[in-house]
């Protein structure tokens, strides 16, 4: 049986007792009495009464005798009455707080505030994530994280390389990290990292935190990889498992899509993709394009541009294509210059990089009779 449980009203009032008796040990307006509560949540009630007796509050389920004062309400608002974000008063004149008995007995009980600090909660898009384009600086540092499994021997490799030559025109310094070859563990989901600052559990057995620093120095962060059913490869799924750490566990609701605010701030960092695959059509993108946006938005890095090259091992074991393969890695590099430059691949290049280069049937032919010749021959393609 699955030993995990929502918390109940109850529990959740146990965990703030603790700071609400401390807070009690200095406030100057003590006072024995009690407090019953009756919450409604989910549609239960939960009964449960605060003692203040002797300098100490206490907390007990059920009911008691003659409270000194009762409040009936939703579990919610009263969360929103203890942290001050509902006003008593107007709790009263709509019908959200139901009070009876002395009133004023809630002055002996300290002001806790439970919500997270403000600063950590507020962090709407900033006005480069929205428009990053508008305010770009050609980026000093990139760094590419190539996340083919075949690292140097993938087609991957030959498109990012001449992607990283454009870039290195426009001025930037170009790092290229090929995840295959690091020790990064998969992340486990034990929310440690999220517990405290650095604390994934396995900082000091892999190469993830090392990576993950340098990642965060870097004004432009390139993703280039090979199109793993309809996705990214595995290992770069799990290095942004790994990443959520940039991230604190509170919500900001402050855009179209609920995220958590950023704990590593960097106002001017943006991201690009880079991939490739082997089917010839567009669409084969359209799932991996969906997530990466997606992902852009989670970490709060724009996305500013996206280079899918389909039918790549097409291209490249094709001798019929040996111009459209010289004239696709030269736009390849003339992109990387106009991303570093203006923070955008012009549209006129991107089509040249994704020029379609044959009918589906023809690529259909010719890629039936490459993996036939190979399979009947027994010729190792691991290198191709
Ligand atoms: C496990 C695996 C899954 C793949 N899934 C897809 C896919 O869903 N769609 C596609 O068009 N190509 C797919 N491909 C083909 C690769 O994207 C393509 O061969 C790419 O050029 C490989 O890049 P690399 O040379 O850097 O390894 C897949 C390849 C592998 C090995």
């Amino acid at each position: 049986m699955n030993p995990k449980k929502l918390q109940t009203p109850y529990e959740v009032m146990q965990s703030m007792l603790d700071p609400l008796d401390e807070a009690y040990q200095s406030h100057e307006n003590k006072k024995d009495g009690t407090i019953q509560f009756h919450f409604s949540c989910h549609g239960e009630i939960c009964s449960c009464y605060l003692k203040a007796n002797a300098g100490h509050l206490t907390l007990h389920t059920g009911e008691t005798e003659n409270p000194t004062v009762t409040l009936r309400c939703h579990f919610f608002h009263w969360l929103d009455l203890s942290s001050k974000k509902l006003n008593p008063v107007w709790g009263m004149l709509t019908g959200k707080l139901k009070f009876k008995g002395d009133l004023s007995f809630f002055k002996t009980i300290p002001d806790v505030d439970y919500t997270v600090m403000a600063a950590e909660k507020f962090d709407p898009p900033t006005p480069f994530e929205k428009n990053p384009s508008k305010h770009w600086t050609v980026p000093k540092s990139v760094v590419i994280v190539n996340a083919s499994p075949r690292a140097k021997n993938g087609y991957t490799d030959l498109f990012v390389s001449r992607f990283a030559d454009g870039l290195k025109e426009a001025g930037a310094q170009v790092e290229q990290v090929y995840l295959s070859q690091l020790n990064v563990k998969t992340c486990v989901g034990c929310w440690q990292c999220w517990m405290q600052e650095k604390g994934c559990v396995f900082d000091k057995t892999d190469d993830f935190l090392t990576l993950y620093e340098k990642v965060n120095q870097a004004d432009l962060i390139v993703y280039a990889f090979p199109l793993y059913v309809d996705g990214m490869p595995s290992i770069l799924k799990n290095y942004f498992d790994r990443s959520v750490r940039r991230v604190y566990p509170y919500i900001c609701t402050d855009s179209c899509k609920m995220r958590h605010p950023r704990r590593i701030v960097r106002k001017q960092q943006a991201m690009s993709v880079l991939s490739i695959c082997g089917f010839p059509e567009r669409l084969q993108f359209k799932a991996l394009d969906a997530h990466f946006k997606a992902i852009s938005h989670n970490f709060h890095i724009p996305l500013v541009s996206a280079v899918y090259r389909t039918g790549a091992m097409f291209l490249f074991n094709n001798p019929f294509f040996y111009k459209q393969q010289s004239q696709i890695l030269e736009h390849t590099q003339t992109a990387g210059r106009e991303l570093a430059l203006y923070g955008k691949i012009k549209k006129r290049t991107l089509r040249k990089i994704q020029q379609k280069l044959s009918s589906h049937s023809e690529f259909a032919k010719m890629s039936d009779y490459f993996w036939e010749n190979k399979i009947k021959n027994q010729i190792n393609i691991r290198d191709y």
